[in-house]
């Protein structure tokens, strides 16, 4: 081998070398990096019986990340990601709302947009009643209604958990 051969020889292999530590450096920090969904989520969640919906309160199921209530007897699932900003939004058992600790979005049971910065009502996701039992098909969202929507007329009905909520 001449010395221009083991020259260019060397170089291709320092190139190899250093594309493949880079490969693996971007891999091993994507795979720390990437956001982790939780298991089962993007596809369809049994959850509880639909006789267990409540009426008047909201039931949580964590790993769909939403909320079941009843809406003239129908169950909805929302999203319990804020259509604003996305943080979580917990649902207030004192005044019956839904209030966004980050901004102050507030959103009554059946996700109408209230008050603060959210753009639109809570997210939805389509759910079917199979043998009794809710499926919650988090692959299939609902954009949430635009504000003014009024599916149901449920003023506070006790003191906000988060201060700026916009009520008593
Ligand atoms: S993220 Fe909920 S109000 Fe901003």
């Amino acid at each position: 081998m001449s010395e221009m051969d083991r020259r260019r020889f060397l170089a291709r292999g320092w190139k190899a070398a250093v594309a493949l530590i880079a490969g693996a450096g971007a891999w091993t920090s994507w795979d720390a990096l990437r956001p982790r969904l939780p298991a089962g989520f993007g596809a369809k969640i049994k959850t509880i019986s639909a006789d267990d919906v409540p009426e008047d309160a909201v039931v949580e199921i964590p790993q769909a990340r939403a909320y079941l209530t009843k809406i003239d007897g129908r169950v909805v699932a929302l999203s319990e990601v804020c259509s604003h900003l996305s943080c979580r939004v917990p649902f207030c058992e004192s005044s019956g709302q839904f209030e966004c600790p980050c901004h102050g979005s507030v959103f009554n049971r059946a996700g109408d947009f209230i008050s603060g910065p959210a753009p639109r009502g809570m997210d939805m996701y389509a759910t079917e009643i199979i043998d009794g039992i809710v499926e919650v098909n988090t692959d299939e969202f609902i954009t949430g209604a635009p504000p003014g929507t009024e599916t149901i007329i449920e003023p506070p009905r006790g003191p906000a958990c988060t201060e700026g909520s916009g009520h008593a």
